[in-house]
């Protein structure tokens, strides 16, 4: 059975705990299973390209990015439709920034604009287990450090490069359109 979960929002405290590591023995597991399933659906419902496992109120370190409307991110999403993404370690590769407008499906219908190191070295496990281990540029580095700061109890609001930069995505629109 799989389930679209409640996705928190800013201000639930969960959002701002850490998450615990999946263990081994759980690598494979039923439960990680369906854990994964009802968090692509509930990504996918909310039309987000990534969503970790805290947000539906899991304190495990389990995030899932991708897109079914891939036309919309064709430009952006490099990688395949999905990936799972499992006690993540980042570790960044150079110092250079490179500046995104994020928005966050706990955040609903805002964004602010964010630097982030450019380059990061990721390693991590899928739901098999599998080790991975990658070096990551572009927008899809973006998603994963946004997506694993919330494994650590971060919002990409605490990075606003400038508190200006930052509303609902409404009111940046008109004003954009002016
Ligand atoms: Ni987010």
């Amino acid at each position: 059975m799989m389930a679209i979960r409640k996705i928190l929002r800013i201000g639930s405290p969960v959002l701002r705990q850490v998450s615990q590591p999946v263990p081994d023995n759980e690598m494979g597991s039923k439960e990680l299973k369906n854990l994964i399933k009802d968090m692509h659906q509930t990504m996918n419902a909310a039309n987000g390209v990534g969503l970790a496992a805290p947000q539906i109120g899991v304190l495990k370190q389990v995030v899932v990015v991708g897109q079914s409307d891939t036309e919309r991110y064709a430009d952006t999403i490099e990688r395949s439709e999905y990936m799972v993404i499992i006690n993540p370690k980042i570790t960044p590769q150079e110092n250079e920034v490179r500046g995104y407008w994020e928005g966050c499906l706990s955040v609903p219908d805002m964004r602010g604009y964010v630097e982030r190191v450019r380059k990061i070295r990721m390693q991590w496990v899928d739901q098999h287990g599998t080790k991975f281990d990658e070096i990551i540029e572009g927008f899809d580095a973006v998603v994963y450090q946004h997506e694993c700061d919330h494994l650590k109890g971060e919002l990409y609001i605490d990075k606003l490069k400038d508190p200006l930069l930052f509303g609902f995505n409404e009111e940046l629109d008109d004003e954009q359109d002016e």
